[in-house]
């Protein structure tokens, strides 16, 4: 490799050079193969410390991760940590972002600019919207999306971030459709706006984002062949000319892969923006076909082995979801919506799962900082029949999702639910005394009362943040408080607090 004529300094050189080729071709390894990242959602009453988050991520050399939106605790604690993050912009802003390129330069500016630089974080991509184009929403946030993206890639540009940072929008697979993948179209009323998206994705060399939940298949539709859900083999493959398909995530992928062909784009990288499976709420979510599903799909995509209509090319990255469970979301998917997480709401690994990345196993949260081991129960002195308000309103503000039909405490028996609903409501009051009190009906121990699966949570002790969830549900906030009022549990702080978020 010595350079003819080159003297000492010249063969140092070339070692340098060699070293910086040896990173680059790492590099390029690397980007070549799927990447498993993770989606770190903050919906949750009892929030671990970002730092903890972000040691968790670290101790399982997971190096890409997706956030929801630019909140400012979780960004600090990404500085410095080398790890690669997508960063999303709610729905709702995407209407002021796409009408003022003022807005946009500022939103890049408050929470993109002032992380990024040396050693600070490093933001890789913008999510804009999230699942814009779900049916759902009825199409009132679509015409925004294009717009919006022109905005912000201007201010990226004039941020001299351009070169660095891409857009993407992250969609919900039921944007497209067909019977089988080679078929995979749009939905009609989009192709207008996928023809704009996907061209404009391509000019910025940026991929297609697209979230795929085979659990959803097989949770709305009984029809659904169980086994095709998962990734070993399936009775009931889909036959398509010359392609079978044993599993809904190939096939799924493959029906954007025939999309995007059809708009001229067929060779456009593809990311998982969203993937995986819950453990609690529902019969088909628990812990074993969680990890099943979840070990089946790593070991897929890192296998390389691609699909029918991509063979030997797996999508670009995968972000799991999730990494932790958000005991505030909305049930109204059903009560599996806050169980997604490879991690429960405090970092401990749920089942054990190979991300392919150097560890054989989830290694859990360390220094996680708990509440006092004390549990909030039924007294079972009292005559417990007048209790159905009082557990109404507590589930109705606490998580209690794990007690519906097909959830790991479903079983518990009426004053078992009692139990639950009032420690749910107490852990999430922080453990104040009188947000046991129930008119008498609670009372406090020091003996855990959980029974086998079903575990009585104990909080973890951030406050900072713990009664955020309610930001983005607004609406539910007057009624809520309403109800804490009428208990008169000492919540008065609580309802100053929820009412402080509602401004
Ligand atoms: C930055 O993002 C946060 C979180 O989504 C949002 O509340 C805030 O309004 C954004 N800043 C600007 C200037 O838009
Ligand atoms: C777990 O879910 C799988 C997949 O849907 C289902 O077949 C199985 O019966 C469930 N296991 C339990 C113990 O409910
Ligand atoms: C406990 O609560 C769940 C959810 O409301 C319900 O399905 C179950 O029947 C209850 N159990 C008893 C014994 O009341």
């Amino acid at each position: 490799m010595a350079v003819p004529g080159a003297g000492i300094m010249g063969s140092s050189l070339s070692v340098c050079v060699m070293m910086v080729l040896l990173i680059m071709f790492s590099g390029w390894v690397l980007v070549a193969e799927s990447a498993i990242g993770v989606n770190w959602g903050t919906v949750s009453f009892h929030k671990l410390k970002p730092s903890t988050v972000v040691d968790l991520l670290k101790d399982n050399n997971i190096q890409k991760v997706k956030l929801f939106e630019a909140d400012p605790l979780v960004l600090r604690a990404l500085v410095g940590s080398g790890i690669q993050v997508m960063v999303g912009i709610p729905n709702e802003m995407l209407a002021t972002l796409s009408s003022s390129p003022a807005a946009a330069d500022l939103w890049i500016r408050q929470n993109v600019s002032a992380y990024m630089g040396k050693g600070g974080a490093d933001i890789r991509y913008i999510a804009v919207g999230n699942e814009p184009f779900l049916t759902s929403y009825a199409g009132q946030f679509q015409s925004y999306v294009v717009p919006a993206m022109v905005n912000l890639q201007q201010s990226l540009a004039r941020a001299n971030l351009a070169g660095y940072i891409k857009l993407v929008v992250p969609c919900n697979a039921d944007a497209y459709e067909s019977n089988v993948p080679s078929q995979g179209a749009f939905r009609p009323e989009l192709t207008q706006i996928m023809t704009q998206l996907v061209s404009f994705l391509n000019s910025n060399g940026s991929p297609f984002v697209v979230n795929i939940y085979p659990f959803l298949s097989l949770y709305q539709n009984s029809d659904f062949p169980q086994d095709y859900a998962f990734f070993e083999g399936s009775t009931h493959p889909v036959i398509d000319g010359a392609n079978t398909y044993y599993n809904a995530f190939d096939g799924n992928l493959d029906t954007l892969v025939a999309a995007l062909s059809k708009l001229g784009y067929g060779q456009m990288p593809i990311v998982i923006g969203e993937v995986g499976w819950p453990t609690d709420g529902a019969i088909a979510a628990n812990l074993t076909a969680a990890r099943v599903f979840s070990q089946g799909l790593i070991d897929r995509v890192v296998g390389d082995k691609g699909t029918p209509l991509r063979p030997g090319v797996p999508p670009m990255d995968v972000y799991l979801f999730s990494l932790l469970d958000e005991g505030a979301k909305s049930t109204l998917p059903g009560s599996f919506e806050r169980h997604w997480g490879i991690f429960s709401f405090d970092g401990q690994a749920k089942y054990p799962l190979d991300l392919g990345l150097g560890n054989k196993k989830l290694k859990n949260a360390r220094n996680v900082e708990y509440l006092p081991a004390r549990w909030c129960v039924a007294n079972p002195y009292r005559d417990l029949s007048d209790v159905a308000n009082h557990m109404k309103i507590a589930c109705n503000v606490a998580d209690c999702t794990t007690l519906e039909y097909g959830g790991s405490c479903n079983g518990i028996g009426e004053k078992g639910n009692i139990s639950y609903a009032f420690n749910s409501f107490y852990q999430l009051q922080m453990q104040n005394e009188k947000s046991c009190n129930f008119d008498g009906l609670g009372m406090i121990t020091f003996l855990d009362p959980s029974v086998g699966q079903c575990k009585f949570l104990v909080g973890v002790t951030d406050t900072s943040s713990s009664l955020r969830p309610y930001q983005r549900e607004s609406s539910s906030i007057d009624i809520i408080s309403k109800q804490i009022d009428r208990l008169y549990l000492g919540g008065e702080h609580l309802v100053q607090m929820l009412q402080d978020e509602n401004r």
